[in-house]
């Protein structure tokens, strides 16, 4: 590898600390993901972290002067997490000279402003098109083809069928991994990577370039085969009906396994998505094996369980496609903008397994039910909205993420075990239970309040509550817009009442308590009224 301007050199090398073997001697102190019971976490520094997070506009990290003012807002409006993109035709403007330096001074930037990042590879494609490619592959479309129409005429979008495109696109992003590792192999200012952005096919459902239509004709790779074998039983259900109407065939072409239609197109496309990015992915992490996902665009996906061709992209209906063509995807990731079916698709992204990871979401005054929610009810490791450049320090996410940065290390240490939940629901949605610790708490959307001067607000985003049982009959609550009674499944004693209830806040992790509750606050004891995004404390007893 050449390089075309400035070289940074490697620290590591200089220090020491790369073994015999060449690899890092703290392999281990790489940010990684880790089971935690049902939870997944992500690593950093040796310690699960909560990327309170938010994605800058595509272009503002390639320019550091574009950033300089960006950095001090981002602090101060709590973020300490950024995704910020990186462009190949910007790394690698000539093929084979590679230039770093505007990400090396992102990366530094970051670091003053003690802040993480997660890198958005921008490679073959940016929301389904090819726009970040350099000139020498977007001029060169014989030696790197383009997916096509039917009829032959070409879109401006790399085939994933070239092996030409996926190896060019390989040795870029291990460049790239290669130059993140020498550059912040100890700091760990970047902690996780995005392989392309909202990949799947334009317009139409699949690349009908003879490449792609000689490869349909043909057997359905026994990889594949396999893994729906090994998998048949947990298959995302919409797709195992798929198969199975087709007679759970184990050999053929691709329309004898799956049936001849639109469905068979997205399902192949799926496939060849996830191979291309699977290798690119494990060219980056034979590298430097950093957590890495793909982030999947959600329009045209049902809202009701029915299997739909998917383009290709990542959706929840094709899970299985994308793990067993890239494995070295650790994450398929929703990008939820339909505010609506929020709750729905953070279930759906946490099937087979999945972490969630949300890596776009939109703002606005729900974001602050949104984070809360995520991060309570699916142990999210990263939630992030996106366009958050000059995000105010009173904004919704600011407020969000004060009040995640006070609950992180009590929400690090209850994910996965049982301890906490959480609910996100609207005005007149009907009341759910949910089992958190011993007790099952009741949770409804509130009903008005009364008094002198108290003109009800009408409700204009979701009820929320996140749950958290800290210890036997004590629980931290947070939320608003919702009431909570808890019951007791003992028989013994039935009944559950409430002892003492306090707001307060954490303040370098210790709980300061503020007001004492009962009475109207606490409607004579009958439920609890989550208000103001206050945190409360709750000790609860059974009586019989
Ligand atoms: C989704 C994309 O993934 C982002 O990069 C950005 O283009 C937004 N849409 C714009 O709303």
């Amino acid at each position: 590898m050449k390089s075309l301007k400035l070289l940074t050199v490697c620290g590591l090398c200089a220090l020491g600390f790369i073994g015999a073997s060449g690899q890092t001697k703290s392999d281990a102190s790489i940010p990684h993901l880790q089971k935690k019971g049902t939870a997944t976490q992500l690593i950093v520094d040796g310690k699960p972290f909560l990327a309170l997070a938010g994605e800058l506009h595509n272009n503002s990290a390639t320019s550091l002067e574009f950033m300089k003012p960006l950095w001090p807002m981002l602090v101060e409006a709590r973020f300490n997490t950024v995704l910020v993109g990186v462009s190949w035709n910007q790394i690698e403007p000539q093929e084979g000279m590679f230039d770093f330096h505007v990400l090396d001074g992102v990366i530094q930037e970051a670091r003053n402003h003690k802040l993480r990042v997660v890198l958005l590879w921008f490679g073959s494609w940016k929301n389904s098109l090819s726009s970040y490619a350099p000139d020498w592959v977007k001029r060169d479309f014989e030696r790197f083809p383009r997916a096509q129409f039917e009829g032959g005429v070409s879109i401006e979008e790399l085939s994933t069928l070239s092996e030409a495109n996926r190896e060019a696109d390989a040795r870029a992003f291990a460049a790239l991994m290669r130059h993140v590792k020498q550059a912040d192999g100890q700091q760990h200012t970047v902690i996780m990577i995005q392989v392309e952005n909202e990949v799947g096919m334009h317009t139409i459902i699949r690349d009908q370039s003879p490449a792609a239509s000689k490869a349909l004709a043909g057997p359905v790779p026994g990889e594949l085969m396999d893994y729906l074998q090994q998998h048949k039983d947990t298959l995302i259900p919409e797709f195992r009906q798929v198969w199975a109407t087709n007679g759970f065939k184990t050999s053929g072409t691709w329309e004898e396994v799956f049936g001849k239609g639109p469905g068979t197109d997205g399902i192949f496309m799926a496939w060849n998505y996830a191979r291309y990015i699977g290798r690119v992915a494990g060219a980056g992490k034979a590298e430097y094996p950093l957590p890495m996902y793909v982030n999947a665009a959600l329009y045209g996906i049902p809202k009701t369980p029915e299997f739909v061709p998917s383009h290709g992209r990542p959706w929840d209906l094709v899970m299985d496609l994308w793990h067993a063509g890239g494995p070295q995807i650790d994450v398929l990731s929703p990008d939820i903008y339909s505010d609506g079916d929020f709750a729905g698709f953070c279930s759906r992204y946490t099937q087979s397994g999945n972490p969630l990871l949300i890596p776009e979401t939109g703002g606005g005054p729900g974001v602050i039910g949104k984070a809360l929610y995520a991060f309570g009810r699916h142990d999210a490791i990263c939630f992030a909205p996106f366009g958050i450049d000059r995000t105010a320090s009173n904004s919704p996410i600011a407020t969000a993420y004060g009040l995640l940065a006070q609950l992180s290390p009590m929400i690090l240490e209850h994910q996965g075990n049982g301890t906490m939940s959480a609910v996100l629901m609207g005005p007149n949605d009907p009341p759910q239970k949910v089992k958190v610790g011993e007790y099952t708490l009741e949770v409804a959307p509130a009903r008005p309040r009364g008094g002198a001067g108290a003109t009800p607000a009408p409700q204009t985003t979701p009820g929320v509550g996140l749950f958290i049982a800290t210890k036997l009959n004590e629980y931290f609550v947070v939320g608003n817009g919702l009431t909570v009674t808890f019951s007791s499944s003992v028989p013994e004693a039935p009944l559950a009442g409430m002892g003492t209830v306090e707001e307060g806040t954490f303040v370098n992790g210790c709980w300061v308590p503020g007001r004492l509750l009962a009475g109207d606050d606490t409607s004579q004891g009958d439920f609890l009224r989550l208000q103001n995004m206050g945190i409360m404390r709750v000790t609860v007893y059974r009586y019989r």
